[in-house]
């Protein structure tokens, strides 16, 4: 069935269906731009308490943030069996889309993204937010180097000191003491024992954000992808070896294979951060409760200009483009340049010809 299309609006195509929830890429007849509509089945989403506050927070928190890598809710609307949002189309396209077609990001180009995703992170934090759900297709690349974080879904609020027990997030990027809340929920048909359990915080971001970095750089997360939840064995195999942590032996054949045995600065600096984030104890990881200075003074990051990044940026795209860096990145900023849904102004401001190369024309 069609998704409900708010008025002034035109379908031009599905993105993505789950049972309850309809993504799809609309245009805005009068301002003739493109944007995104995430609508949900009013019935479907009641089967489940716990969606209905999902939803309804997302919308809350979506029109509390504002910061300029963050997706921005443009409106809501809504039906007798539906609601929906209105969203900006983020530009460029997911990590995981490039994950798919080269396996893995060079350093150069992993860092660029880690030292925005943090300047995210502390804006999230020192509001009190946590994301919980960082993955490489939540987190969008344009043809200009710069980050998009989409999908606020599962945020919630803490205050410092609170503990959240909601099961959230995706396996593969969950912390051990989110593992926790997973498993005492599946244990007790939903029901967390929150006596027992310590719950998390803001720290479980900073986790996923050390998975993140695993992934891009060296083609997958710490311990793979859980695919099968249901099957029990599976599931508590996964459980245990992200209870129990990175096990160097297997991280140093992984980091051979994937960036052969000689690591440049760059390199070993990001595998350093990588580790200090994916420690299982949270206290232990660094910027662990609302510190994300200590972050930033990391040398994986802290040569990034974070007060003038836009300049920095530019010259590395360009630097990337010319060839004069390493072709592995041109390659991926073309990719991501040719592939996936455009938004058109992500190509008009410097396709458009200038004054002088219009001149060229003014005889014709
Ligand atoms: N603002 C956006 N700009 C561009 N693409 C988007 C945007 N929002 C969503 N998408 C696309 O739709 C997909 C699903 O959207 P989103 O993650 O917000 O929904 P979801 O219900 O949480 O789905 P999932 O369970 O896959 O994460 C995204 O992975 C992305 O490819
Ligand atoms: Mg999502």
């Amino acid at each position: 069935m069609e998704p409900l299309v708010p008025e002034g609006y035109t379908l031009i195509k599905n993105l993505s269906e789950s049972p309850y929830r309809k993504v799809s890429l609309v245009k805005n007849i009068e301002d003739d731009k493109r944007y995104i509509i995430k609508v949900y089945d009013k019935k479907k989403i009641m089967e489940n308490k716990s969606i209905v506050q999902s939803v309804l927070n997302e919308k809350k928190v979506l029109a509390e943030i504002d910061h300029p890598k963050i997706i921005k809710l443009r409106g809501t609307f809504k039906d007798d069996d539906n609601i929906g949002l209105i969203l900006d189309l983020a530009k460029g396209i997911g990590l995981s889309t490039i994950l798919q077609s080269h396996q893995k990001l060079p350093a150069e180009l992993v860092s660029v993204i880690i030292c925005q995703l943090i300047e995210i992170f502390e804006y999230l934090q020192s509001n009190g937010y946590v994301y919980k759900d960082l993955k490489a297709s939540h987190v969008f690349l344009d043809k200009n180097s710069r980050i998009t974080l989409i999908d606020l879904g599962m945020v919630e609020k803490l205050e410092s000191g609170e503990r959240s027990y909601i099961p959230a997030g995706t396996f593969h990027s969950m912390a051990p003491e989110m593992i926790d809340v997973w498993e005492s929920s599946i244990l007790n048909s939903g029901k967390v024992d929150q006596e027992n359990l310590p719950g998390y915080n803001h720290n479980i971001d900073l986790y996923a954000i050390g998975v993140l970095i695993h992934e891009l750089l060296l083609g997958k997360p710490p311990y793979g992808y859980l695919q099968a939840i249901a099957d029990k064995e599976k599931r508590l195999e996964y459980f245990t070896k992200t209870r129990e942590g990175i096990n160097n032996d297997e991280q140093l054949e992984l980091i051979e294979e994937n960036l052969g045995k000689v690591l440049n600065e760059q390199q070993n600096n990001l595998i350093d951060l990588m580790n200090n984030l994916l420690k299982p104890n949270h206290e232990e990881r660094l910027g662990a409760n609302r510190q994300t200075e200590e972050i930033k003074q990391h040398s994986a990051i802290n040569w990034y200009n974070f007060e003038d990044e836009a300049e920095y940026l530019d010259s590395f795209t360009k630097k990337s483009k010319c060839k004069l860096g390493i072709d592995e990145l041109n390659d991926i900023l073309s990719f991501v340049e040719t592939c996936g849904i455009h938004n058109e102004s992500d190509f008009a401001d410097d396709e458009k010809l200038n004054e002088e190369e219009q001149k060229i024309f003014d005889d014709f």
